[in-house]
């Protein structure tokens, strides 16, 4: 009985705490160890062996080749790049956009992210979770601040004749991205072209299109 009621006291503490970014160090840096086994982010390099190129990434000045079908290029710079940011629940990516380029819809599954324009306009835009699916959008100048909160569908779209370039901060080292399209129609192997055409209310023929462009 005691020990049931100690549970019941636990879960209701535990219920009460949302994480709300990758879990706090216990240390002063966990540099990922590549070559280690991964079970949730990277094992820490012997810190006796770290040094400054651990937390270190040179190139975000240069602009992401937009020569692409939706005319916009994401460089990113996470624990991949940067093995120091292993553990700390932060990166950073630049997005270049040709003249009316777009990122496409996309989620971040474990990350919040705040945009900053360097150069152009961008309207951008966020879908609600069901069942209002309210889409909330602007459009952003030179300077302006955006949020995307962690998990909700949203886009960049340039508006203007001229390229455009972003500074984004996420906050997860690993942050990942889904993006609708892709995942919808080009997973391999299909999703099955009868599930689509229910799921968009088209034609098969339709789908058949959509996942061959994919
Ligand atoms: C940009 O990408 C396109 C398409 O992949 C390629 O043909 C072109 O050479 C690239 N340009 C640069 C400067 O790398």
């Amino acid at each position: 009985m005691a020990s049931q009621l100690l549970l019941l006291a636990f879960l209701a503490i535990s219920s009460s705490i949302a994480l709300a970014s990758d879990p706090s160090s216990l240390q002063d840096f966990c540099v990922a160890d590549k070559a280690s086994v991964s079970v949730n982010g990277f094992a820490c390099k012997d810190s006796k062996l770290v040094d400054a190129n651990d937390f270190f990434f040179s190139g975000l000045h240069l602009p992401g080749n937009t020569s692409n079908p939706v005319g916009s290029r994401v460089t990113p710079v996470n624990v991949v790049q940067i093995p120091g940011l292993n553990t700390l629940g932060i990166s950073v990516v630049r997005i270049d956009y040709a003249p009316w380029g777009t990122n496409p819809p996309h989620t971040h599954p474990r990350a919040t992210e705040i945009l900053t324009v360097l150069e152009g306009s961008l309207q951008v835009g966020i879908i609600t979770s069901n069942p209002e699916n309210r889409h909330i959008t602007k459009v952003l100048q030179k300077g302006d601040v955006f949020v995307f909160p962690v998990g909700l569908v949203h886009y960049q779209h340039n508006v203007g004749n001229s390229n455009a370039v972003v500074l984004a901060a996420l906050s997860s080292q690993n942050p990942g991205a889904i993006t609708v399209a892709n995942t919808v129609f080009g997973s391999k192997p299909d999703i099955p072209a009868d599930v689509l055409a229910k799921a968009f209310q088209v034609d098969s023929n339709v789908v058949f299109n959509l996942q061959a462009k994919f």
